[in-house]
């Protein structure tokens, strides 16, 4: 298969990218540290990102940036910042390239924990994980030609909480969440939200 990774550069995305590109023909998109370059804020940059990279079979996001913050902290740009990057990022990939992607091939998006399961600073990301569990199940009834999609809800990645000083033994591995992905792009779900470990 031709598979698109969006965020293949970052912590998710560069251990679905090893878990991929044995099997399949990955490429790989984020705004710098990438082969093709795209900014999920930026719908001009989604649709010349589709352009550029011709007919896929699956397109994977593992990308789209959130504002963690207490609620009495939060501003409306908070909201209209990660609105923008990691929902309608992900939301502006399907519209703009349902189109771009073959006959029964798939989308697969990146949600996250906090919306089945809270914490306090959770507000925003709250809000977009749980929009996105909700547009997957939207689309999935609509997409043309067999084309399937899900989402991938990760727990805390045991990188992410060492990076963060943390300890990794409360998350799970970044290439055990990726097993999510692949069978998302390589198995038969749709309108699914995946999240078998963490
Ligand atoms: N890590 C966790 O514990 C965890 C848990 C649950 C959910 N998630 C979700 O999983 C996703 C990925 O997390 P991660 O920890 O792998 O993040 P990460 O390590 O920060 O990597 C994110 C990647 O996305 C790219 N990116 C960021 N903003 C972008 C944009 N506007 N347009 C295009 N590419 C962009 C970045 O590369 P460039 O700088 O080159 O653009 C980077 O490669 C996020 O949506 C996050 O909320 C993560």
């Amino acid at each position: 298969m031709r598979v698109l990774v969006v965020g293949a550069a970052g912590t998710i995305g560069q251990a679905i990218v090893r878990a991929l590109a044995p099997r399949h023909e990955v490429i790989r998109a984020s705004r710098s540290k990438s082969q093709v370059k795209v900014d999920l804020t930026d719908p001009g940059s989604i649709k010349a990102m589709y352009a550029a990279v011709g007919r896929l079979d699956a397109v994977v996001c593992a990308a789209g940036e959130g504002v963690f913050k207490p609620l009495a902290q939060l501003t409306e740009e908070d909201f209209r910042f990660t609105l923008s990057s990691k929902l309608m990022g992900q939301v502006n990939l399907v519209v703009y390239g349902m189109d771009h992607v073959n006959d029964r091939g798939s989308f697969t998006l990146t949600t996250g924990i906090l919306f089945e399961k809270p914490t306090p600073g959770s507000g925003v990301l709250a809000v977009v994980n749980g929009g996105l569990i909700g547009f997957v199940r939207a689309a999935a009834l609509e997409l043309p030609r067999g084309i399937r999609i899900n989402d991938c809800c990760p727990g805390w990645v045991s990188e992410t909480l060492t990076a963060m000083g943390m300890d990794p033994k409360g998350g799970t591995p970044a290439d055990i969440v990726a097993k999510d992905y692949v069978a998302s792009v390589e198995g038969t779900a749709t309108g699914r939200s995946l999240r078998s470990v963490g």
